[in-house]
C-alpha cells in the first residue's frame, strides 16, 4: 500500500517532468560530448595543425633512425655529389681516415677508377672491406650514392656519369671469354636444361630473368642463390669468368628473347617466310 500511496503523490505535471527528463539527459550529455570532441578537433587544425603534423611525422620516421647528416623534416630533393661528400663521404674520404681513397688524390683513386664505375658503384653501395655501404648513411638513395661517388673519382681525374644503370656491355674479349668459360662449365646444363636450368634458346624462362637486371645474375651465379650450383658446380672458377659466362649467356638470352618477340608479331613473320 505504501508503493500506492507514493504514487498518488506524484502530480502529472511532476510525471511528465520525470519522463521528459529520462528521455532528454542521455540525450543532451551525448550532445555535449559530441560538441566536445568537435571543439577539440577545430582547435587542433587550427594553429596546432602544423606542429602536430610535423610531430606525426617524426614518430613515423624514428623507428628507421634519425640522421644527424640529414634533416628529417627537409623535403626530400635529393642531394648533389658535392653535397652528399660533404655531409657524409668527407668524414673518411676528406682525411683518408681507415685507409680510404683521400679526395682529390689522383694516385690513390687511380687504380679504384680503373676498376670501372660498376665495381665502383657496387661498393659504395653494399660495402667494401672498410667502407661502409652508402657510407654508413641507409638514408641515402642510390642515386646520391652514385652522384658522390661521381663527385669523388672526377676529382680526381675520371669522367664518369653518376649512372645508376650498372650494365655496361661487355667488350668482344669478354664475350668470347664468356662463351668459352660456358662451354666449360655451365653448357652441361644450361644447354639441355637438365635440373630444371634455363636453356639459352628458351625466351619464356629468360625474359622475367633478364628484367632483374645482370647484377641479379651475376650474384646468382657466383653464389648459387637460384638453385641451381654457385659457379657451375666449379668452385675454382673465378667470379670475374663467372660474370663474363653470365655476359655470354645473358647475350644469347636477349637474342632468344628478340626472336621469339619477332615470330609473335604476323607482320614480322609473314616478312621472314617470304625470305
Ligand atoms: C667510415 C669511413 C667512410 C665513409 C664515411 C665513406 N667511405 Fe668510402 N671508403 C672508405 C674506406 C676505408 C675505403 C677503402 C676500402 C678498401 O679499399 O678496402 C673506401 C673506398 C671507397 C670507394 C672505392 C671502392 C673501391 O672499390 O676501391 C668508393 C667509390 C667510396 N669509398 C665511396 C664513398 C662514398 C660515395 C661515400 C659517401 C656516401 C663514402 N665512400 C663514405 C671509408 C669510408
Ligand atoms: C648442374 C647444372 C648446372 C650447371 C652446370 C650450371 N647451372 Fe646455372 N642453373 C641451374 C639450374 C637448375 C638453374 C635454375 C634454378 C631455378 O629454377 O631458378 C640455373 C640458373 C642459372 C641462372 C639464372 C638464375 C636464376 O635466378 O634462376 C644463371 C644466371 C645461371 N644459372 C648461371 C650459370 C653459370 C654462369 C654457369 C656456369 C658457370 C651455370 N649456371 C652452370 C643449373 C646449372
Amino acid at each position: 500500500m505504501a508503493d500506492h500511496h507514493e504514487m498518488t503523490k506524484t502530480t502529472p505535471k511532476e510525471f511528465v517532468m520525470a519522463t521528459l527528463g529520462g528521455l532528454f539527459a542521455p540525450g543532451l550529455a551525448i550532445f555535449l560530448i559530441v560538441m566536445l570532441v568537435i571543439g577539440i578537433q577545430s582547435r587542433l587544425s587550427g594553429q596546432d595543425s602544423e606542429a602536430t603534423a610535423d610531430k606525426a611525422v617524426r614518430e613515423r620516421i624514428k623507428p628507421f633512425g634519425v640522421s644527424v647528416a640529414i634533416d628529417p623534416n627537409a623535403p626530400r630533393v635529393e642531394m648533389a655529389g658535392e653535397q652528399v661528400y660533404n655531409e657524409v663521404c668527407s668524414n673518411c674520404h676528406g682525411s683518408g681516415a681507415l685507409g680510404s681513397p683521400k679526395h682529390k688524390d689522383a694516385g690513390a683513386w687511380a687504380k679504384r677508377i680503373a676498376q670501372g664505375w660498376p665495381v665502383l658503384l657496387d661498393h659504395a653501395m653494399n660495402g667494401f672491406n672498410k667502407m661502409p655501404a652508402r657510407g654508413g648513411e641507409p638514408d641515402l638513395t642510390d642515386l646520391e650514392v652514385a652522384r658522390a661517388i661521381a663527385f669523388m673519382t672526377n676529382a680526381a681525374g675520371a669522367k664518369f656519369e653518376p649512372v645508376l644503370k650498372k650494365e655496361v656491355e661487355p667488350t668482344a674479349a669478354e664475350l668470347a671469354r664468356g662463351k668459352v668459360v660456358y662451354g666449360e662449365n655451365c653448357a652441361s646444363c644450361h644447354d639441355t636444361g637438365v635440373t630444371g636450368a634455363q636453356k639459352l634458346t628458351d625466351a619464356k624462362a629468360w625474359e622475367p630473368l633478364l628484367k632483374q637486371g645482370k647484377d641479379y645474375l651475376y650474384t646468382a651465379a657466383i653464389k648459387g642463390t637460384f638453385g641451381g650450383p654457385a659457379k657451375g658446380g666449379n668452385e675454382k672458377l673465378s667470379d670475374a669468368d663467372t660474370r663474363m659466362a653470365v655476359d655470354y649467356m645473358v647475350e644469347q638470352a636477349r637474342a632468344s628473347v628478340a626472336k621469339a618477340a619477332k615470330a609473335a608479331k604476323p607482320e614480322e613473320k609473314k616478312k621472314a617466310a617470304a625470305k
